[in-house]
């Protein structure tokens, strides 16, 4: 269960003079093809943001900075994952509900996605997310 969510390296390239990091994601990186690019930041620590489900669409999630967890749900088991690394992505995959949650104070979350916005990807509703689930 919950094999296919996973956490991968994003390759870092340390600069040799001390002057700092930076990580690319080249098309080989992630499992499916990048359509399309968000960031979520100025998040309350208090809110929480997701709380739907997609049909389809695959993507990534990268703390670019600060930190948040991500509490993904399968309709059987439950998990919290807490990113906080700019090198670490966590993959979603379609079929997967997920909640995110106790953002840190300047936190950027990045997504990574496989397809452009499209409303009817979504399941907004938990018991829905269920019903699908069991089809
Ligand atoms: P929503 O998916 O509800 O945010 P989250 O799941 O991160 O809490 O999106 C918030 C609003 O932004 C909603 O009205 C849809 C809109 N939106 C776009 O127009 N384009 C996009 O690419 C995304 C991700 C959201």
């Amino acid at each position: 269960m919950m094999q296919e969510i996973e956490i991968i390296d994003i390759p870092k390239i340390a600069d040799p003079d001390g002057r700092g990091n930076l990580s690319v994601i080249e098309k080989e990186v992630l499992p499916f093809p990048i359509k399309r690019v968000y960031y979520l930041y100025d998040v309350p620590s208090s809110a929480s943001r997701g709380g739907h489900a997609h049909i389809e669409l695959q993507q990534c999630l990268i703390a670019l900075s600060g930190s948040f967890e991500v509490v993904l749900d399968n309709g059987s088991e439950r998990k919290i994952i807490t990113l906080n690394k700019p090198n670490k992505a966590l993959i979603i995959p379609n079929g997967i509900w997920r909640e995110l949650e106790n953002f840190s104070s300047g936190s950027v979350c990045l997504a990574v996605v496989s397809a452009e916005y499209a409303e009817e990807d979504y399941i907004r509703d938990y018991q829905d997310f269920l019903a699908f689930k069991r089809k």
